[in-house]
């Protein structure tokens, strides 16, 4: 892999990310938040409705190696119900890892929206970590599942993302938050401005339909600047920060 900016030269995912401490400083009331998402050339963040075919290993590499160096890590239901999570951190090598960088080792896993999900998913039958899921359905219970499922309800039909973060903070010391989707809670993330760093994936390959890695109006055109950017073979893998 090669550093094309900034500094150029010889890297690796392992390299880029070793000195990467996003738990470090978090924003006052809330957890740094960074994004990851793989996109196709014409910015479609799915093949035949799920996002792994856009990406290769090194991308892989990149998504496993973010997940390590977060206290949590944020998906919506739509992806969850698509993707049928396992485990974040599969490894326990990388679960010690975490440890000794002072993190839990399974990072808590948050999901946003209703109780509609793949309860027969490894995430929830695998009984590591935790899940965290931000409902705004008032009634439903979930499943016994073999994974601990704390769901917490918002009362007014939708989840307020910033209220979320604030309490994903005060209440569950979450310093450092890895969001990796879907398309709809990014907008969300964006249009509160609480999005402060975007890990893209820009894969060599064309789609032509499909929903973008963004789904949903802005209030305002968001400005990144650009924090690294990497290239293997023709796959481009970008680092941005929001201004
Ligand atoms: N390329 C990539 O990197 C990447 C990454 C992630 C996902 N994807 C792809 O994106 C697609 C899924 O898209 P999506 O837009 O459905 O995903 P999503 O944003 O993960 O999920 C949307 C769902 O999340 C819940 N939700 C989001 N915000 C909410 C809020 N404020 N309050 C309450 N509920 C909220 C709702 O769930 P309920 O419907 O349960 O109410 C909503 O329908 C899949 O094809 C997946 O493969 C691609």
């Amino acid at each position: 892999m090669q550093r094309l900016v900034p500094d150029p030269g010889a890297t690796s995912v392992a390299d880029q990310l070793e000195s990467y401490r996003p738990w470090h400083d978090p924003p006052a009331g809330r957890p740094r938040v960074a994004l990851n998402f793989a996109s196709t050339l014409d910015g479609r963040a799915a093949i035949e409705g799920r996002s792994g075919k856009i990406g290769s290993d090194t991308d892989t590499a990149m998504l496993v190696g973010l997940r390590q160096r977060f206290d949590a890590v944020m998906i919506g239901a739509g992806t969850m119900r698509v993707e049928k999570y396992g485990r974040m951190i599969g490894d326990p090598a990388r679960r010690e890892r975490r440890e000794e960088l002072g993190l839990p080792g399974d990072p808590l896993v948050v999901i946003v929206g209703s109780l509609d999900l793949p309860w027969d998913a490894p995430l929830f039958t695998d009984g590591g970590g935790q899940v965290l899921l931000i409902s705004a359905e008032p009634e439903d219970e979930p499943p016994a599942t073999a994974t601990p499922v704390e769901v917490v309800r918002e009362p007014d039909g939708r989840v307020d993302v910033t209220v979320a973060l604030r309490r994903l903070r005060e209440e569950h010391g979450v310093r450092a938050l890895l969001c990796e989707g879907g398309p709809h809670l990014h907008s969300q993330l964006q249009a509160e401005g609480v999005a402060d760093e975007l890990f893209l994936t820009i894969a060599p390959k064309l789609v032509g339909a499909g929903s973008t890695i963004l789904e949903g109006a802005l209030p305002e055109v968001a400005e990144l600047e650009l924090g690294w950017l990497l290239r293997e073979d023709s796959e481009l893998f970008a680092r941005y920060l929001r201004r």
